[in-house]
């Protein structure tokens, strides 16, 4: 196993370790994992192609280190502890034996259906263990998943199908969500009449036994294809640098792109990073509410855990459902020890009031993680308070889908925590703040632009099929440095603070989203003639999506608004949909017919009266207008 860090003192001697040599360091961690073939060079990298690579001429199977591995020593013990959106519902589990056994008959039914190394497989899945078991099937045989939240909509998969040139979708008939059956197979039917001509089956997990509409053509059950399979199935042989996954998310630019994660260094980080933030000791049951969709859900739901031997429990619901206790009250049933969410729940049961949590049994909880998104001193106060009770330390974890695993945590037990503060890097992270011009400030108490100067084994190795476009998001704002599109703050100790983006990325209730992709799904609707979209501060999400929209003729009224809201939902999906739709005349621009969206974030924002000079817009008159209209 990778080393755990206990002390500060260990931390402090790891982290010196990493910075002074960092091959030495991951080599030796790297060791750690079982590979078919070692690896003969530790890592290679230069930032301005990019090109990164880490365990070179390594051959392995990440699943092999997830299962396998584990039999001997902990054949018995539940690997995955699933909860079910319904309360009186049975829980499921699997022991290390049982999963193992699970996902070789999903890689062989894979395979039967033509799946083989290199091939994408796109999952469209509610938070069954099916899901995990299928990601695992896939890296088994070498066949690259790619996960697409169910929540997004048929047209956001079939673009993600289409760019991944994928040629299988693993979906449900049904999913359950609260007092919802979410209809899961309809949409990926819609997907497949717009787009996914790459697509040869579409395999269906009967999760509720609903009806739904079927193709003899590409639909096949999946408990039709795992009829009979072996429970033995060779792990294909891959090389570090081989492709695991891929997962798109939101960029300033264009639309989503797929992050591209390949197989030694993301087992290595996500292995390592795992046992350190959560703290994870044998017995252990560990809980992360994210969503699989998510990377959260890759890294510390299924793979970094899995590598650890840790049980990791997966929940179908959600946190309001039957109540506002549920959250606790499946803390108090299966005395979770770790508890790991996002901001947005936090705030969100916190306004549900503190008698929901009392009523539970907490006492289990020994660490706290956040994730996702800027915690709020309040917020922090309250999960410390009434989650934690003043004795479990809270880990606010920074990082990125790009980065593949935490970053910036404190370390529960061994570093401090301030409240808002994501604090120190872990060992092998080499975060900097710089400012504009790329020069790093070395000092303390500083504000600047958060940079990665040094790689890390789970770095982004590409954005799938534009790897020019990698470069330019990443790795050319700053000459050799990876740019996070974060601003951060250093306080007097040098703990960093992550404020939030400085880009055109907003961040609702911990979900990404492209303030142009959201405009270009405005944008669709016949009588929009132009809009802009930023994000402003909201109580409960983080960030909300604040649209000004240009009406064609002059409608403004709550129809229009509506229909505006349900182009989103069909382009992108309910997520996506702005909180406020301002009507205007115009949009503030520079000469060059660029959208000042600076000036429209601090309307948004309230700030309306501390625009600065605004003389050297193209047409400066519209902004009191826009001000006047203001929705907030
Ligand atoms: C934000 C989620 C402040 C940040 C794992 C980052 C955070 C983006 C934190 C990545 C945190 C994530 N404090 N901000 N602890 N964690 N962020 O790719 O802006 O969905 O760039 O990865 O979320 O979001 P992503």
């Amino acid at each position: 196993m990778t080393t755990q860090i206990t002390s500060l003192s260990q931390y402090k001697e790891e982290y010196k370790k990493s910075v002074d040599n960092p091959e030495a360091f991951w080599k030796e961690q790297a060791e750690t994992f079982t590979w078919t073939k070692p690896f003969d060079k530790t890592l290679e990298w230069n930032f301005d192609e990019p090109d990164v690579k880490w365990f070179l001429n390594g051959k392995m199977n990440i699943t092999v280190n997830c299962l396998d591995r584990h039999i001997e020593k902990r054949g018995d013990q539940t690997a995955i502890l699933w909860e079910p959106n319904d309360p009186k519902a049975e829980v499921q589990e699997y022991t290390y034996k049982e999963l193992l056994a699970a996902v070789n008959r999903c890689a062989n039914g894979l395979k039967s259906k033509g799946i083989k190394k290199g091939d994408r497989v796109i999952f469209y899945m509610p938070m069954v263990p099916e899901l995990a078991i299928g990601l695992l099937a896939c890296a088994r045989i070498g066949a690259i998943h790619s996960v697409v939240f169910a929540g997004f909509s048929a047209q956001a998969l079939a673009d993600r199908v289409d760019d991944a040139q994928a040629k299988m979708i693993v979906c449900s008939d049904y999913n359950n969500r609260g007092n919802k059956n979410i209809p899961v197979k309809s949409v990926v039917d819609q997907a497949m009449d717009i787009g996914c001509n790459s697509i040869e089956t579409v395999l269906v997990h009967n999760n509720t036994d609903g009806d739904v509409e079927w193709s003899d053509d590409a639909d096949v059950w999946w408990h039709e294809i795992i009829a009979g399979q072996s429970d033995i199935c060779e792990p294909e042989i891959m090389d570090s640098e081989d492709m695991l996954f891929i997962l798109y998310t939101s960029g300033s630019t264009g639309k989503p792109k797929g992050v591209v994660h390949t197989c030694g260094g993301y087992m290595v980080y996500t292995c390592y990073s795992f046992r350190n933030v959560f703290q994870y000791k044998d017995g252990d049951i560990y809980w992360c509410t994210a969503d699989i969709g998510w990377i959260t859900g890759h890294s510390y739901i299924v793979y970094g855990p899995l590598l650890a031997g840790a049980t990791t429990m997966m929940f179908e619901g959600v946190p309001t459902f039957p109540d506002a206790g549920r959250f606790w009250e499946i803390c108090e049933k299966h005395k979770v020890n770790q508890f790991y969410t996002a901001p947005t729940a936090i705030r969100a049961l916190m306004a549900k009031g503190d008698h929901w949590p009392a009523k539970y049994d907490l006492s289990s909880i020994k660490m706290l993680g956040s994730v996702g998104e800027p915690i709020n001193e309040e917020a922090w106060e309250w999960y410390d308070k009434h989650i934690g009770k003043g004795n479990a330390p809270i880990a606010d974890t920074w990082w990125q889908t790009e980065t593949g695993g935490i970053m910036i945590t404190p370390i529960p037990g061994v570093t401090d925590t301030k409240p808002t503060y994501a604090s120190y890097p872990l060992p092998g992270i080499q975060p900097v703040l710089v400012d504009t011009e790329g020069n790093i400030k070395e000092e303390n108490n500083v504000e600047g632009l958060l940079c990665i100067k040094f790689p890390w084994p789970s770095i982004i190795r590409t954005t799938y099929g534009d790897h020019e476009r990698c470069k330019n998001v990443y790795f050319s704002a700053f000459k050799g440095m990876y740019f996070t599109g974060d601003g951060a703050r250093k306080d007097e100790a040098g703990r960093i603070r992550v404020i939030g983006r400085v880009d055109d990325v907003i961040n609702v209730s911990g979900h990404r989203m492209g303030t142009a992709e959201v405009e270009n799904a405005i944008n669709e609707h016949p009588n929009v003639i132009e809009s802009a979209v930023v994000g402003y501060p909201h109580d409960i999400k983080g960030q909300g999506i604040y649209a000004y929209v240009i009406s064609q003729n002059q409608q403004t009224d709550d129809t229009f608004r509506k229909e505006i809201l349900d182009v989103v939902k069909r382009e992108i999906g309910p997520i996506a949909k702005p909180d406020m739709i301002q009507f205007v005349n115009g949009l503030p621009k520079t000469r060059s017919g660029k959208i000042m969206r600076r000036i429209l974030r601090k309307i948004a924002s309230k700030d309306g009266d501390n625009l600065g000079d605004i003389s050297t817009l193209l047409n400066p008159e519209i902004v009191a207008d826009v001000k006047d209209g203001a929705l907030v």
